[in-house]
């Protein structure tokens, strides 16, 4: 029986062995002509040559610039985003990886924007980024006397900056994600009413939008696909995780909100109450969501309920292609490719805390 066995095994691997070895000649027999031949050992010379250019770049003899030359005079292709960090522990500010890999999915750089930098320094560097992110946290937005928290400070700080480059006609982009949403918010109408704090039944929570009027007047949705819109009103695509927000009445109420913000669209938390879900500035390419368009990539916590449908995927890749695509009409650089970087974030530390899947970037204080 066992010599049987071997003997059938045996016959098996050697027809196996001849018909592997008889296909993959027949294929390189389909593909033989002289031509080809001549063109290989051209190729053979050339390489003998001179190092192929791979070889060049890998090693970074080429010349460095931050102004290659681009297919598009009319768009900077090698844009760099700035992305606000805050406190993390008592030792260690962080950043989220998630909005880092957002910006990059699109074609950008990201680079850390230190919250505890001086206001110079960080004016400096605004000089420089094509575009900046406020990410969401949990970071006080506001003093209990509707102030702005000293972080929010900063965040304002930028904002009035980059106010300052498109009113000079520098097209410069803002995407504010849930707390960065609520700090535009707050910093346009600093009282205590604009943000309500811990009211909210939104926490873990897949959500759907439903749009206002103004989206007739919006920029985001005259670019959106038909598909991607009816998925956000009539499927819960957005990834919703706060107990802060902002009620629809302070934008008629506030008139610098009013005035210079479209309120695009609305939701509606576990007890049926409706707060602010997507915003648009009327003069500037700023825009601010409620929900968290990056953790549908890229968080994968088995406890957090987010939409990870192919859908879901699609829309949070269009705002990230959408954001960096405004940040291809910004031309400010850094002075040299080394600057940029050094600037980059790959040189922070990464951490993997072992709550299940939020990697972060933490700087030490
Ligand atoms: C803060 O977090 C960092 C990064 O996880 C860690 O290395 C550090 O020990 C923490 N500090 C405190 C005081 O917990
Ligand atoms: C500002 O930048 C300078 C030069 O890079 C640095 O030495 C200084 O520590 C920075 N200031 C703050 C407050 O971080
Ligand atoms: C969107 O969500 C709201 C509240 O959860 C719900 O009442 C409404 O029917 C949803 N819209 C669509 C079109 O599914
Ligand atoms: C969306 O979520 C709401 C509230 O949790 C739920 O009532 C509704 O059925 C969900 N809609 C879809 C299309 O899953």
């Amino acid at each position: 029986m066992n010599s049987r066995l071997s003997r059938n095994l045996l016959i098996i691997a050697f027809i196996l062995l001849f018909t592997t070895k008889f296909s993959s000649c027949l294929i390189e027999h389909a593909s033989f002509d002289s031509s080809q031949v001549k063109e290989t050992e051209e190729t053979k010379q050339d390489e003998s040559s001179e190092p192929s250019v791979e070889c060049v770049e890998c090693f970074g003899d080429l010349n460095p610039s931050e102004s290659s030359p681009s297919s598009d005079d009319h768009l900077n292709e090698r844009p760099v985003i700035g992305i606000f960090t805050q406190p993390y522990n008592d030792t260690h500010d962080y950043i989220m990886a998630s909005y880092v890999k957002f910006v990059q999915l699109a074609g950008a750089r990201a680079v850390p924007i230190e919250w505890r930098d001086s206001d110079d320094n960080i004016t400096e560097l605004v000089s420089k980024l094509n575009g900046v992110l406020y990410p969401g946290g949990s970071t006080p937005v506001r003093n209990k006397d509707g102030s702005l928290s000293d972080h929010s400070k900063k965040v304002e700080l930028v904002t009035n900056l980059v106010k300052e480059y498109n009113e000079e006609g520098i097209h410069y982009p803002i995407l504010a994600i849930c707390m960065g949403f609520q700090q535009i918010t707050q910093s346009e109408a600093p009282y205590k009413d604009t943000l309500t704090l811990r009211e909210f039944d939104s926490a873990n929570n897949a959500n759907n939008v439903s749009l206002t009027e103004d989206v007739s007047e919006s920029k985001l949705f005259e670019e959106m696909p038909d598909h991607l819109v009816e998925a956000l009103e009539e499927e819960n695509i957005t990834y919703n995780h706060h107990y802060d927000g902002v009620v629809p009445d302070v934008f008629e109420k506030y008139s610098n909100l009013r005035e210079e913000y479209h309120m695009l669209g609305v939701s509606y938390d576990e007890k049926d109450q409706e707060y602010v879900a997507v915003i648009e500035a009327k003069n500037f390419p700023i825009y601010g969501f409620q929900f968290h368009p990056e953790k549908n990539i890229y968080t994968w916590r088995p406890d957090m309920e987010i939409p990870h449908s192919r859908v879901a995927i699609e829309f949070s890749q269009f705002l990230s292609n959408f954001f960096i695509d405004e940040a291809r009409k910004n031309f400010n650089r850094f002075d040299s490719h080394e600057e940029a970087f050094e600037s980059r974030i790959e040189h922070i530390p990464i951490d993997f805390p072992k709550d299940g899947g939020q990697d972060i970037y933490v700087f030490e204080i």
